[in-house]
């Protein structure tokens, strides 16, 4: 059903698991002291997306008619009194925490959205909707994964030109880290923000997304499809004089987490793989003697929450050193095309994101 007035709430509600997307008027939503409202004009489908809609994970079953969504960008309609650096009007994406609070008024596939403050980033203004909606979720994945005390642990992100960031490229010079799956929307911003942090990166893709992977900032791409990947991964690092600071293999597959176990294993350095399910979830929680796994979600970690949200991300993406990766790929207008767009993401995406505007 088409919404014409858009001072209304409309949604994309899930009634039942397994049942499709039925778009109709819900409540407007205001704003806790901590959180803003987004008046959402464009959404990203997540893997995550489809096997919610499909199977009702990590839906409580009390919770129906109920809202899904991780991504969107928008302008913020409402601020609530504690978040004091949005204004109505701000151009702002935004990573929905509806997973973590099980409110349907915080999912993405809405209208008129609740978001947490410390999950949301203004976006210049040469940035179109659609394109900053690729980033948020995998943002804070990458960031969890990597930078988090209980995960990796490594630097943080700077912005170039800094003193920070000139110390940290210093000490991190011959840091190598390896990203398995460059090409995914977590690869993509995970091989960014290593860069910004001062690492040096080698990325696996496949062949088609070599480029995307060098765009990002990756400074060698291997085929992942390839028997000798392994080896030539640890050929380029060996020949350079350079050491691993660890390995993320960012698609959540046994045997992607087994090669970047041997990859960490062969090189000098740090010995070190972390991905992005908690380590109770992992497909193989323990790689044997010496490997150390980490432990993420998505980033919960309060200091570098800040940091990245506040700080880091919207003075990158200013200053373009920070682009939203993969490109965007527009697949349909209006909430009743996020049915569709999520049976898409279903048979999978290579090197871009698929997104619903027009919300
Ligand atoms: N913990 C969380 O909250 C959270 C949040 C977001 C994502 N995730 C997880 O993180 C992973 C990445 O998510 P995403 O949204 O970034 O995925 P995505 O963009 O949908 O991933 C698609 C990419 O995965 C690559 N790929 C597929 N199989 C691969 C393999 N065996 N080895 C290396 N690369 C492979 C493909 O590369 P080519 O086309 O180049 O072959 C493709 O470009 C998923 O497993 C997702 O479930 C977790």
């Amino acid at each position: 059903m088409a919404a014409t007035d858009s001072s209304k709430n409309m949604a994309a509600f899930l009634d039942k698991p397994g049942t499709p997307f039925a778009v109709r008027e819900a409540p407007m939503p205001t704003p806790a002291a901590h959180e803003l409202v987004l008046r959402v004009h464009s959404v990203a489908i997540n893997p995550t997306d489809y096997f919610r809609a499909a199977q009702g994970r990590d839906v409580p079953e009390d919770s129906y008619p109920y809202v899904i969504g991780c991504d969107g960008a928008g302008v913020v309609h409402s601020v609530g009194n504690d978040v004091g650096h949005f204004n109505v009007g701000d151009r702002t994406m935004a990573m929905s925490t509806e997973f973590f609070v099980h409110k349907a008024d915080h999912g993405m596939f809405q209208r008129y959205v609740v978001i947490d403050g410390r999950h949301a980033c203004k976006i210049p203004d040469r940035l179109s909707f659609d394109e900053a909606c690729v980033s948020p979720l995998a943002m804070a994945t990458a960031a969890g994964a990597l930078f988090e005390k209980e995960s990796m642990d490594l630097n943080w992100p700077r912005l170039a030109g800094t003193s920070e960031f000139g110390e940290q490229q210093k000490t991190h010079a011959n840091d190598v880290v390896v990203v398995w799956g460059g090409s995914s929307s977590v690869g993509c911003c995970a091989i960014q923000m290593l860069k910004a942090a001062g690492y040096r990166v080698v990325a696996t893709a496949s062949k088609r997304n070599f480029d995307l992977c060098t765009q990002a900032g990756a400074e060698a791409v291997f085929d992942y499809n390839d028997e000798e990947c392994i080896d030539r991964v640890c050929k380029w690092v060996e020949q350079r004089g350079l050491q691993s600071a660890g390995a993320f293999p960012v698609v959540i597959d046994p045997s992607s987490f087994e090669k970047c176990a041997a990859i960490a294993k062969r090189l000098p350095g740090r010995k070190y793989v972390t991905t992005t399910l908690p380590r109770g979830l992992l497909p193989k929680p323990n790689l044997g003697e010496g490997i150390g796994v980490g432990d993420c979600l998505v980033l919960q970690q309060a200091d570098l929450l800040e940091h990245l949200w506040s700080k880091y991300m919207p003075d990158a993406l200013r200053s373009g050193e920070l682009k939203c990766l993969p490109p965007a790929e527009f697949v349909g207008r209006g909430l009743e095309s996020v049915q569709g767009a999520c049976d898409l993401m279903s048979k999978g995406v290579s090197g871009k994101k698929l997104v619903v505007s027009g919300i």
